[in-house]
């Protein structure tokens, strides 16, 4: 087993109370403005990703009453334009936890609000890891699974998860 794989099996005990996902829940509503887009009026991608982050930080900062910072952004798929005036709601939930990381899911919807139609325009998992005072990883609680739902994304995020420390590149 190579050393990035080895570090998922390896969970380290903690006695911080577990957490379930609901308690870091999240939700993030960002208004588009001119400055946010093309001359179009297109809003731009890299302004997504960056509320995005934002809103993945927000869950990762609750879950671990830390300092958090992300290693990874991946699985990004922009489904559907987002257009100046449309209003951003970015809706972030904690799927998976080892020791210091943690899978961050979002889901980032659009309104029109003159006509109340909103759609799902981007989604993406984050990963991020709580640092300590001393700026080196820290535990974080564990999950504490209260639905199937809880269960089943933790199950999915694990094996993200192994995928990504696959193809990380120290
Ligand atoms: C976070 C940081 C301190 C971790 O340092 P490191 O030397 O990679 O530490 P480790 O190898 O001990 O890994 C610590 C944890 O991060 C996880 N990790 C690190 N890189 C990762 C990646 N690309 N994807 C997923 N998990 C990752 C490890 O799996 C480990 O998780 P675990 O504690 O749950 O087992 C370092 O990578 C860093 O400072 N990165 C920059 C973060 C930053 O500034 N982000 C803002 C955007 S630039």
């Amino acid at each position: 087993m190579d050393e990035n794989t080895d570090t998922l099996e390896i969970k380290m005990s903690t006695n911080i109370p577990e957490k379930s996902p609901s308690e870091s829940h999240a939700e993030v509503i960002v208004r588009m403005f001119p400055s946010d887009a093309n001359p179009a009026g297109n809003v731009f991608g890299g302004e997504i990703l960056k509320n995005i982050d934002m809103v993945a930080g927000i869950v990762a900062q609750r879950h671990s009453q830390s300092n958090a910072v992300t290693v990874s952004l991946d699985s990004v798929n922009f489904l559907k334009p987002v257009f100046v005036g449309n209003v951003l709601f970015l809706n972030a939930r904690i799927n998976y936890v080892h020791n210091s990381s943690m899978e961050i899911e979002v889901k980032a919807e659009a309104e029109d609000i003159v006509t109340g139609i909103r759609t799902v325009t981007a989604t993406a998992f984050v990963t991020f890891v709580a640092l300590g005072k001393n700026g080196k990883p820290n535990p974080v609680p564990n999950l504490s699974l209260k639905t199937d739902e809880d269960r089943v994304k933790f199950e999915e995020g694990k094996s993200r998860m192994e995928t990504r420390l696959k193809n990380r590149q120290k």
